[in-house]
């Protein structure tokens, strides 16, 4: 199968040019002015811009937390992402304590075995218990598998939280892997107290989950957990940053040159806390972690995004039916389920609020998106840029076409958006996975099973389409 995209405006994050883009089978093998090449399938992208697929790196798909499972499998998650331009994700495959890490995996590959991806699929690994996993050998063998990131929750004391202890073991494996350590970082056994203090005063309503985590228990375990990754030497990834206290340790630690990465989600530039007092209890749809913050702080994470102190927009997708699955414990804050749907909606609300609006550029709006994501978590540069040689991973966007966003519309199992009413200007036109059509004129036409899983690279690799290879220090 062949696909000629002709007469686009070709952006990545460093180019901005029109041209055409041919695909044979699953890579991109010529770009050109007016190419004079025979194709299975020509899409006209005059007036559209031609943009590498977007790579998810946060979402938690079929995942088991606060009592329930996430309301999206594999499926239905991959075709709602697929239908705002995103043609990977990489997901957290979580290890229950007690289980080791292999079967953790495999736990995993049965998701993506029985609800079959529509885009391209990786893992990191969510370590809860190392001596359950099998023990630093056990976790320093996941790299082999493609699994190059281990992610570790410093949050949910009583669940999914580890101490400094597992943080700083897993960081110095880490060092000796070439994995990056990503942290959900926030003080747990502050916010412990904070919160068992409240419910025994009778503050349980939905506005209390935000009054219960202050910013500055955000700021304490972001900057333990870059000290730690200082010490440990390892890379750091900082998931979820959702205000300026957070910003500011990851600011100083980059402009020492640590490597150390920010990541900030959708809904942190859009959503403020004032939701979580909306009536009749729909405050809880916004029940996700960290919470929704002071109006004031969007600013400030939208200029981190312009300096790149922070490096890269995920969704943190966690979706859970409102109100069955959001109260399925009742109707206090301190028992909701944490989590927050928006897989589909990403790239609409940053083209719209982003690139037109004149906060960050075409090239950008790319780089946070797409380039960052797979040169961060090792899937560059086979994916994350429109090249020969890359996988023909394409969105053609229309940047005029116009969009109402709604949970009645969006192809999520959830029940409900939190951008919902939202109206913005820009959507995908042609979504393409490795040269295959996924979704054509808002209709699905791949099935299940078109997206597969991906082995990524470990730092000082890189990933092309023949593999993992060493990378060449330019
Ligand atoms: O509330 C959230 N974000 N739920 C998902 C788990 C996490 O903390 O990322
Ligand atoms: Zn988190
Ligand atoms: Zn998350």
């Amino acid at each position: 199968m062949s696909v000629l995209i002709k007469g686009g405006r070709i952006v990545t994050a460093s180019d901005d040019y029109v041209g055409d883009v041919y695909a044979e089978g699953e890579t991109v093998s010529l770009i050109g002015e007016s190419l004079d090449v025979q194709a299975d399938k020509v899409i006209d992208a005059s007036g559209k811009y031609v943009l590498p697929g977007a790579i998810d790196p946060h979402t938690h798909i079929e995942m088991f937390f606060g009592g329930t499972t996430t309301c999206d499998d594999f499926t239905s998650g991959t075709v709602a992402a697929a239908f705002g331009g995103t043609t990977s994700l990489v997901d957290f495959c979580m290890q229950a304590p007690g289980t080791p890490f292999p079967e953790a995996l495999d736990n995993y590959f049965e998701k993506i075995e029985r609800c079959k991806p529509v885009i391209d699929v990786g893992f990191h690994i969510g370590v809860t218990d190392i001596e359950g996993g099998g023990g630093l050998d056990a976790l320093a063998k996941l790299p082999d598998e493609g699994v190059t990131s281990y992610k570790l929750f410093m949050a949910y004391k009583g669940a999914v939280m580890v101490d400094d202890e597992t943080l700083f073991k897993t960081m110095e494996v880490a060092r000796e892997t070439g994995g990056l350590v990503m942290v959900h970082a926030e003080n747990g056994d502050a916010i412990d107290v904070i919160v068992k203090n409240a419910v025994a005063e009778g503050k349980t309503d939905p506005i209390w989950h935000a009054r219960t985590r202050p910013m500055e228990t955000e700021a304490e375990a972001t900057n333990r957990a870059i000290q730690l990754a200082r010490v440990a030497g390892c890379a750091l990834y900082v998931v979820h940053v959702s205000c300026q206290p957070a910003v500011e340790p990851i600011a100083l630690a980059r402009e020492k040159g640590w490597d150390v990465w920010g990541e900030t989600c959708t809904q942190y530039l859009f959503v403020d806390e004032s939701a979580l007092e909306k009536p009749n209890w729909e405050g809880g749809k916004y029940i996700y972690t960290p919470p929704p913050r002071p109006k004031e702080q969007q600013e400030h994470l939208w200029k981190a995004l312009v300096t790149d102190d922070l490096s890269v927009v995920s969704t943190d997708h966690c979706p859970f039916n409102w109100p069955e699955q959001k109260a399925i414990n009742g109707r206090e804050f301190e028992k909701v389920p944490n989590g927050g749907p928006g897989i589909e909606n990403r790239l609409h609300m940053l083209h719209h609020f982003g690139v037109r609006s004149g906060r960050i550029t075409l090239n950008r709006f790319v780089e946070l998106t797409s380039t960052n994501v797979a040169k961060r978590f090792g899937l560059y540069p086979r994916k994350g840029t429109i090249a020969v040689g890359s996988d023909a991973d394409v969105v053609v966007w229309d940047p005029v076409k116009e969009l109402k966003i709604s949970a009645q519309t969006h192809h999520s199992n959830v029940n409900y958006s939190l951008f919902e009413g939202t109206e913005v200007t820009g959507a995908p036109e042609v979504v393409l996975v490795r040269g295959q059509v996924v979704v054509e004129n808002d209709e699905l036409v791949a099935e299940p099973g078109a997206g597969r899983f991906v082995k990524r690279a470990r730092a000082g690799e890189k990933l092309t389409a023949a593999g993992v290879q060493e990378a060449v220090p330019a």
